[in-house]
Order: structure tokens, then C-alpha cells, then sequence
């Protein structure tokens, strides 16, 4: 069942849990997450980077495809159709296609510029029954183009951003796209809980979930963190189980060099990935 993230959201931050938010690139991993939300009677969010929606021909194709993929798969639990670190004129892309939900990740532009801008997409995105998110201090590393210094966002402009009425919010709290350095200093807790206590209910974000421990989570789940996103850890379950498969020669015997054979591996082991993340965020039976 398509919708915003907004209801699923609140619900998670007056439960105590996270819902996932897990990064799409093809059918294959679209099915693999839809039917392990479903399996799991959980609520999920399919973010689709501008890279991504790119890679899938436009965010057009990807809006058509997962609404009929939810109708054909019969999927009751609730999911999101989000776009992840949009650009301005990307959310416009994404409002038009029929998107559920929004990042406008303003991060990069001083902070008056962020505000103004996130305030006409509220606006606009509510008006249209869609969430959106907003984005604070900047996540590091790299995700589909977008590079981030990640320092530490400011609670009062946090606060700011809060107060323009977006239905989530990331907030940089030392955290990273992709896989953390050996000497990753881990996430700010402190950072974290001041910025709650200036946000008071609003559902934060945490990007950059693939390899942080899972002490980590259930603490930052316990200062106010109610969506986590997951994208790089998918892509090495999927890539390890592929290459298993063909390092084990089975591509070559029989009818395996069949796409569906070839890629089923990979599928399954995003499926095994996703369940592991839903577990760890407490998800499971909240759909
Ligand atoms: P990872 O690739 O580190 O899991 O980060 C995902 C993310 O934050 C998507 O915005």
C-alpha cells in the first residue's frame, strides 16, 4: 500500500523503533524489499537516489513500476516511495512522477538559503498529501554523487529547519555514506540528544546506516531516531552472493547463465539483509 511516511513516522517515534528506509536499484531489489516488509508485516521506505532514478531510465519508470509492483504482490503493509538527497529541481521531478515522499537535501547551501527553499517544498509537497525530509550538517562520504565533510549539525538550526513543519529530519551526527573508516570516531551522542531535545517530536533520520553497530543503533533509536537508511550494505550482500554463484561455477551448468537464475542469489541475499535491518530496528509486526 503506497502512502507517506508521515503516519508511519510518528507511530515509530511514539514506539521506540525505527522504520528502514532501504535504497532501490532495479526490479529485483524493489521485489526483494517489498516482499520482506510483507513477510515481516512491517512498514518500509524505498528510497531512489537521483543517481538511481537516473540508472532506472527516470523517476518516472521507477513511480510506475513500484506502484504496480505493490498491486501485482498484493502488499498491504504500508510503504513510502521516497526520493533520497534531492536536489531542488529533483524534488520537482519526483512530485510530478507520483513519488509518496521527498528529501530536499539543502545541506550545501547556507543555512538561509536551506530554510527558504525547504519552506516552499513543505508546502508544496503537503498540499499534495506527500512527506518530505530536510537535511542539516552534512552526512560524509559519498552516496551517487553527493559528497558530504559530515560535521556535526547545529540543534538550533535543526530547530529552525523543525519548526517549517517537514514531517522528518537528518541531521549529520558524525555518521557516513558507505562503509566507516577503521578510525571512525562513531556517531555523537551528545550531538544527538541535544538536537532532540530541541525537536521534540520530530522524527530524526539517521543516513549512512550500513556498518554501524548495533549498540549504536538502539541508542541512537533511544535519543529520537525513527527512520534509518540503508544502502551500501545491500550492494555487498548482493554483489558477495553473485560472485559466490559464479565463482562456484553455477552459471555454467544447465540453465544457469538464466538472468533469473544468475540473479536470484543476490535477490535472496538482500531479502536476508533487509529482514537482519528490521529486526535490529524494531519494526517487525508495527505495520
Ligand atoms: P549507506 O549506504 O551507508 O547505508 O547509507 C545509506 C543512506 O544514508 C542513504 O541516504
Amino acid at each position: 500500500m503506497l502512502v507517506s511516511a508521515t503516519e508511519m513516522l510518528k507511530k515509530a517515534k511514539e514506539g521506540h523503533y525505527a522504520v528502514g528506509q532501504f535504497n532501490i536499484n532495479n526490479l529485483e531489489w524493489t521485489k526483494s524489499v517489498l516482499l520482506t516488509a510483507q513477510e515481516l508485516n512491517s512498514p518500509v521506505i524505498l528510497g531512489v537516489s537521483e543517481g538511481a532514478g537516473k540508472y532506472m531510465t527516470g523517476f518516472k519508470t521507477v513511480s510506475a513500476m513500484v506502484k504496480a509492483m505493490d498491486e501485482e504482490l498484493g502488499i498491504t503493509v504500508p510503504v513510502a516511495l521516497h526520493l533520497d538527497h534531492g536536489t531542488y529541481e529533483g524534488c520537482y521531478k519526483c512530485i510530478e512522477a507520483g513519488f509518496t515522499s521527498i528529501m530536499f537535501d539543502g545541506s550545501h547551501y547556507p543555512i538561509e538559503e536551506n530554510i527558504e527553499k525547504t519552506k516552499e517544498l513543505v508546502s508544496v509537497a503537503h498540499h499534495l498529501g506527500m512527506s518530505i525530509e530536510a537535511e542539516v550538517g552534512s552526512i560524509g562520504g559519498e552516496e551517487d554523487g553527493v559528497v558530504g565533510a559530515g560535521e556535526c549539525a547545529d540543534p538550533d538550526e535543526c530547530k529552525a529547519v523543525a519548526d517549517l513543519g517537514v514531517d522528518m529530519l537528518a541531521a549529520g551526527i558524525g555518521n557516513i555514506h558507505g562503509k566507516y573508516p577503521d578510525n571512525w570516531a562513531g556517531l555523537s551522542f551528545d550531538t544527538l540528544d541535544a538536537i532532540q531535545q530541541k525537536t521534540g517530536i520530530m522524527p530524526l533520520v539517521l543516513h549512512g546506516g550500513t556498518g554501524i553497530p548495533a549498540d549504536m543503533i538502539k541508542k541512537a533509536i533511544s535519543l529520537g531516531v525513527s527512520k534509518i537508511n540503508v544502502n551500501t550494505e545491500c550492494q555487498l550482500s548482493f554483489q558477495e552472493a553473485t560472485r559466490k554463484y559464479i565463482e562456484e561455477g553455477k552459471d555454467q551448468q544447465g540453465k544457469g547463465f538464466d538472468p533469473r537464475k544468475l540473479l536470484a542469489p543476490g535477490a535472496e541475499a538482500i531479502k536476508a539483509t533487509v529482514k537482519e535491518k528490521m529486526e535490529l530496528f524494531g519494526s517487525v509486526g508495527k505495520a
